[in-house]
């Protein structure tokens, strides 16, 4: 099996954005791929779970359906819808040099399905390891905010899905899970998630956009160096 360290996107660039529900990401990531656009990158945007004719299908079955699915089949679903987006969508994209953003990727599941649903780790990570071929973001940016804060907007926001409908204490397990893989040791012990950088969500849209872009500047800064002020 490939070791997944090497198997990093071998010319374009795969940016994740990731955060528990009513953080905002959704926004930033729009917000993200306009300013590279803006800055002339060429730029590809996904999401999960979905993407795909066969993955919106797995969407909807994920978190539209009503169904009451085994945390198994949950974990399966998720890794099917991955596997389709990668093949059809981000490798390719990668491939052709692209700067790919993607809003959610692996660390959901090992977030969602490992700390919340209680899964085991070892299963995700093969099973995900199958789906992905071992394709390593080169940079996660997860969007941070106090849980209570997050869980007002997601109510404002109205007519919740399958997940969303969660109860308090799974999503304080999945804020859990998040902040927990900011350590330097979770991140060494898990290097098919890549490095993965907090960002703080809170503040208007255009302050954590800064926040979110001045990691690019920090992590490339001969591709990405002192472009936010003139943008945002
Ligand atoms: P989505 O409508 O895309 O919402 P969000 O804006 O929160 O990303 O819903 C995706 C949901 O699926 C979200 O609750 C997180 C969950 N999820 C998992 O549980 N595991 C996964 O691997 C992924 C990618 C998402």
């Amino acid at each position: 099996m490939a070791d997944p360290v090497s198997a990093v996107s071998p010319r374009g660039l795969l940016i994740v954005f990731e955060g528990g529900e009513g953080v905002g990401k959704t926004t930033q990531w729009r917000r993200l791929i306009d300013y590279l656009e803006q800055i002339g990158q060429s730029v590809v945007a996904l999401r999960e779970p979905g993407g795909t004719p066969p993955g919106d299908v797995i969407r909807a079955l994920l978190l539209e359906s009503g169904h009451d699915l085994a945390p198994a089949t949950e974990a399966l679903l998720f890794a099917a819808s991955r596997a389709e987006l990668l093949s059809r969508s981000v490798l390719p994209a990668l491939a052709r040099g692209d700067v790919v953003v993607l809003d959610r990727y692996l660390l959901s599941t090992y977030v969602y399905q490992g700390v919340a649903r209680g899964l085991p780790m070892d299963g995700l990570r093969s099973v995900n390891q199958f789906a992905t071929g071992g394709l390593v973001p080169d940079l996660t940016l997860l969007l941070r905010l106090p849980l209570n804060e997050s869980l007002v907007r997601t109510r404002e926001r109205g007519a919740p899905d399958r997940l969303e409908r969660e109860t308090e204490a799974f999503h304080a397990k999945v804020a859990a899970g998040f902040d927990a893989s900011l350590a330097a040791a979770w991140q060494s012990q898990h290097p098919e998630c890549g490095p993965i950088e907090p960002v703080l969500a809170t503040g208007t849209p255009d302050e954590v956009a800064v926040r979110c872009i001045s990691k690019l500047e920090q992590r490339w800064p001969e591709r990405f160096g002192h472009t936010a002020a003139r943008i945002v």
